[in-house]
C-alpha cells in the first residue's frame, strides 16, 4: 500500500466519527446523546464543560495504551475527581449513552458480545432524563424536564470529595487498588452518624473524633460529612450544626482523598501546586495491611513478630516458626473446622490496629475464656487479652498488620490462632482424651448408650495407658509422644483446665454449671451430677480405683449405685490445674516447658491426654 492509499483508508475509516464528532458542549446536554473516546479524540475525549470552564467529563485513559473511563477532571490541576466505570474500563469505541432512562456505558469484548461496564443506579423509574449537567462545583447532574435534580456524582463518590461536595451518613469513599488499577481497593472512608472513620475491611483503623487536629463542637448526630473554604466538617441534619471540624486554611480549590496506601489527606491547588494540608494516620503503624499479613510493624520498619518468621513484604508473609503450625484461613477452608487449635504467643509489646476502635468482644473474662471464644468461631484468627481488666478481643479474618504497643500503660497480651498441619494431627484427633467434655456435650436422657460408649472408652484408654505407660515415659520425643493437645472442635473447651474445673464443682455440687450451654437446660443437675461423678471415678489417679467398663454401664442405667469420687486419687488434678496456669504466665519467656517443644504451647483448655490422665 502506497501512502497515498493508506491515507485514503484511514480516512475512510476514520471518516464517520470525524463526520459525527461533536465539539465541547457547555454546561448541558440533553438526551438522547453517545460518546466515545474514538468520537471526542481531537478534545482527547472532553465532550462536557462546566460553564466556569474549571471541570470537564470526558472518556478518557491516564497513560498510553492503558483502558479508558468516563471522569469528571478539575482542569487547572488535572485531578481526576470522579470515575464512572472503576470497576471496570472500557475502550476508546465503547460508547456512554445518556438516555430517559439516564445514563449508561456499554463495553463489546473480543467476541463481540456486549456488556453494560456501568448505569446510573438508583433512579426512580417513573422519573425520565432529560438532560444531564456539569454543574461549577463539578458534580454531574441528571435532570428532569424541570431542571429537578434526578441522580448526582457528588452522591457516588469514588476516592475524591471536592470543596462543595457533602457526604450523606452510609456514603463510603472507597480508595482505588492502586495507581494503575483504579478499582474499589480495600481502604474506606465512612460517615456514621457519630464521626468519619477509616476501615479496612469492615474494620476501624482511624477516626476523625480521635484526631488531635479536630475539634468536637456538639453531640447531636452526624447527618453530612462536607467539603467547603474553610475545612472538613461534620454537620447535623440541618447542615449547619458543626458536630466535629477540622479547621483549614481558605483555598479556592481544595480536595479530600483516600489513597490506596490507606491515608486520607486533604490537600488545596495554590499557585498550580497541590499542598498538602492534612493527612492520617500519621503514623504508618496504624495502618492496617503496612507489612501485610501479620507482619511486624515498628517505627515504619516490618519484621515479623516474635514466634514467627519469614519476609513480611513477600507473598507468604510471617507464618509460625514452628513448621506443624499454619494461621488458619478463617472460615474459608472447612476442613479446618475439625483441626486441632494451637495459640502462639506475641508478648506484651504488640498491639492490633482494630483494638483502639472497637468494644472488647467480652470483658471480665479470663485468658483462657477469651482463648475458648476464639477457638469456637472460625472467623477469628487471634486474640488480644486486657490483662488488667479482663478485656477480650477477637481478631477477626482477614488478618492485618501487627504493630508495635502504642501505650505501656493499657498493654495488651497477644496470641495468634494457629491450626497443626502436620500428620500428628490426624492421630491427634484420635487419641485426644477429653472425656468430660464430650460427655457434657452429649444431648441428655435417653442417650445413655453412647454416654456408656464414651465412659467405657475413657475408662479402657485410662487403663491401656497405664499398661502401656513405662514404654511412652521412656521415650523424650514429643512429637511422638501425646504432648501436643489442644483442643477438638465441636467439644466445647472449658476455661480452666476442665478436669480440675469440674472436680471443684462437684465439690461445691453445682454440677449444672458444667454442662454446655448449647444444651440449654435439656439436662438436670442429677444427670449432669451422674455423669460427673462416674467421670472423675475414672480420673483416679489410682487405676485399681477406676471402676470397669461393666460398673460404668451399670451406673449410668441406674442398676447399681454411683459410687462418690475419692478425693485423695483426684488431688493430682490441682497439681495440673496450676501447672498448666502458671506456664500460660511464664510464657513468652523463650524457655522450653514441659507442654510442647517451644514456649507457645500452653494453652489450658488443650491438653494432651498424657496430661490428662495424669502420672502414670
Ligand atoms: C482481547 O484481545 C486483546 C488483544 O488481542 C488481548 O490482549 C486480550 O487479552 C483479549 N481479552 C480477552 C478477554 O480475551
Ligand atoms: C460471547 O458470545 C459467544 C457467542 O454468542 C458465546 O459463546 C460466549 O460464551 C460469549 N462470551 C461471554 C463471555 O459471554
Ligand atoms: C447496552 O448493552 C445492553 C446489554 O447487552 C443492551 O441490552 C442494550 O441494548 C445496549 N444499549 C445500547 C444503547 O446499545
Ligand atoms: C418516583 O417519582 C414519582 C413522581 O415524581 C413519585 O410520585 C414517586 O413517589 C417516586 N417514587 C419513589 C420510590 O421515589
Ligand atoms: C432548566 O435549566 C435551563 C438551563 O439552566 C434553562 O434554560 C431552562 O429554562 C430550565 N427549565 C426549566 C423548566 O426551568
Ligand atoms: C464551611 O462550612 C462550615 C460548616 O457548615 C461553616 O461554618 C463555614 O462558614 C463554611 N465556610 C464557608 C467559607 O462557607
Ligand atoms: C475556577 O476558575 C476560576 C478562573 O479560572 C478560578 O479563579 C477559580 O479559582 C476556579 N475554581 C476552582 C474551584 O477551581
Ligand atoms: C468433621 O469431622 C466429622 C466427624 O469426623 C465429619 O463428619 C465432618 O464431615 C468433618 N467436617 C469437615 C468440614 O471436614
Ligand atoms: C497479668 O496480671 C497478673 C495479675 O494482675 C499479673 O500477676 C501478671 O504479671 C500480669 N501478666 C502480664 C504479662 O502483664
Ligand atoms: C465470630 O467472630 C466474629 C468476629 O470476631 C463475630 O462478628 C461473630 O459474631 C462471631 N460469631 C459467633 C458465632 O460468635
Amino acid at each position: 500500500m502506497g501512502s497515498s492509499s493508506l491515507f485514503l483508508f484511514f480516512s475512510s475509516a476514520l471518516l464517520p466519527y470525524l463526520c459525527i464528532s461533536g465539539p465541547i458542549t457547555i454546561q448541558t446536554i440533553k438526551q438522547p446523546f453517545t460518546a466515545s473516546h474514538f468520537q471526542y479524540i481531537d478534545q482527547s475525549g472532553v465532550f462536557l464543560i462546566s460553564s466556569n470552564g474549571n471541570f470537564t467529563a470526558s472518556i478518557s485513559n491516564f497513560e498510553e495504551n492503558s483502558p479508558y473511563y468516563f471522569c469528571i477532571t478539575h482542569a487547572m490541576s488535572n485531578a481526576i475527581i470522579w470515575i464512572a466505570n472503576r470497576n471496570q474500563p472500557i475502550s476508546d469505541s465503547d460508547k456512554l449513552y445518556l438516555t430517559a432512562n439516564g445514563l449508561a456505558i456499554n463495553t463489546t469484548d473480543n467476541s463481540s458480545n456486549t456488556s453494560v461496564a456501568w448505569s446510573t443506579q438508583g433512579l426512580n423509574s417513573s422519573s425520565k432524563v432529560s438532560a444531564m449537567q456539569l454543574q461549577d462545583s463539578g458534580n454531574l447532574v441528571l435532570l428532569d424536564r424541570n431542571n429537578v435534580s434526578l441522580w448526582g456524582s457528588f452522591d457516588h463518590p469514588t476516592d475524591t470529595i471536592v470543596m462543595g461536595q457533602s457526604l450523606a451518613v452510609g456514603t463510603s469513599v472507597d480508595c482505588y487498588t492502586a495507581d494503575n488499577d483504579r478499582s474499589d481497593g480495600d481502604y474506606r472512608l465512612v460517615v456514621t452518624t457519630g464521626d468519619a472513620v477509616l476501615q479496612w475491611n469492615r474494620m476501624s483503623y482511624w477516626k476523625l473524633s480521635a484526631e488531635p487536629k479536630g475539634s468536637q463542637d456538639s453531640m447531636v448526630p452526624v447527618s453530612f460529612l462536607a467539603l467547603n473554604d474553610t475545612g472538613l466538617f461534620l454537620l447535623g441534619s440541618d447542615r449547619s450544626t458543626v458536630v466535629i471540624k477540622l479547621t483549614l486554611g481558605p483555598a479556592n480549590f481544595r480536595v479530600a482523598k483516600l489513597g490506596f496506601d490507606g491515608k486520607f489527606r486533604v490537600s488545596k491547588f495554590v499557585d498550580k501546586n497541590w499542598v498538602q494540608e492534612f493527612v492520617s494516620p500519621d503514623d504508618e503503624c496504624k495502618i492496617p495491611l503496612i507489612c501485610n499479613k501479620m507482619g511486624l510493624c515498628t517505627s515504619g520498619r516490618c519484621s515479623c513478630p516474635p514466634n514467627f518468621h519469614g519476609d513480611p513484604l513477600s507473598k507468604s508473609g510471617c507464618t509460625p516458626t514452628d513448621a506443624s503450625l499454619a494461621l488458619p484461613s478463617g472460615c474459608i477452608d472447612r476442613k479446618e473446622l475439625n483441626s486441632s487449635v494451637f495459640y502462639v504467643n506475641l508478648g506484651s509489646e504488640l498491639d492490633y490496629f482494630a483494638n483502639e476502635f472497637m468494644a472488647p468482644a467480652k470483658r471480665d473474662i479470663s485468658l483462657l475464656a477469651c482463648q475458648d471464644l476464639c477457638t469456637r468461631n472460625c472467623s477469628c484468627l487471634g486474640i488480644f487479652y486486657g490483662n488488667s481488666s479482663g478485656s477480650c478481643y477477637l481478631l477477626e479474618n482477614p488478618l492485618g498488620s501487627i504493630m508495635g504497643s502504642s501505650s505501656s500503660n493499657r498493654k495488651r497480651l497477644g496470641y495468634m490462632k494457629t491450626i497443626v498441619v502436620s500428620s500428628r494431627a490426624n492421630k491427634l484427633n484420635e487419641d485426644t482424651g477429653f472425656p468430660i467434655v464430650a460427655l457434657i456435650l452429649l444431648p441428655s436422657s435417653g442417650v445413655l448408650l453412647i454416654i456408656t460408649v464414651v465412659l467405657g472408652f475413657i475408662c479402657w484408654r485410662r487403663n491401656r495407658l497405664y499398661r502401656t505407660a513405662k514404654s511412652k515415659l521412656g521415650r523424650g520425643d514429643s512429637s511422638s509422644s501425646e504432648l501436643e493437645i489442644i483442643s477438638v472442635p465441636g467439644w466445647e473447651p472449658r476455661p480452666a483446665y476442665f478436669p480440675l474445673h469440674a472436680l471443684e464443682m462437684h465439690e461445691k455440687k453445682r454440677y449444672a454449671e458444667l454442662a454446655d450451654s448449647r444444651l440449654e437446660r435439656r439436662v438436670t443437675n442429677e444427670e449432669v451430677e451422674k455423669l460427673v461423678k462416674v467421670a472423675l471415678c475414672c480420673l483416679h489417679e489410682d487405676p485399681m480405683l477406676r471402676p470397669t467398663m461393666v460398673t460404668v454401664v451399670s451406673m449410668l442405667e441406674g442398676t447399681s449405685p454411683v459410687t462418690e469420687p475419692r478425693q485423695e486419687s483426684l488431688n493430682f488434678l490441682r497439681f495440673y490445674g496450676r501447672r498448666f496456669s502458671e506456664a500460660s504466665r511464664i510464657e513468652g519467656s523463650h524457655e522450653r516447658n514441659e507442654f510442647g517443644s517451644s514456649n507457645s504451647h500452653n494453652l489450658m483448655s488443650c491438653m494432651s491426654a498424657q496430661q490428662l490422665s495424669g502420672p502414670r
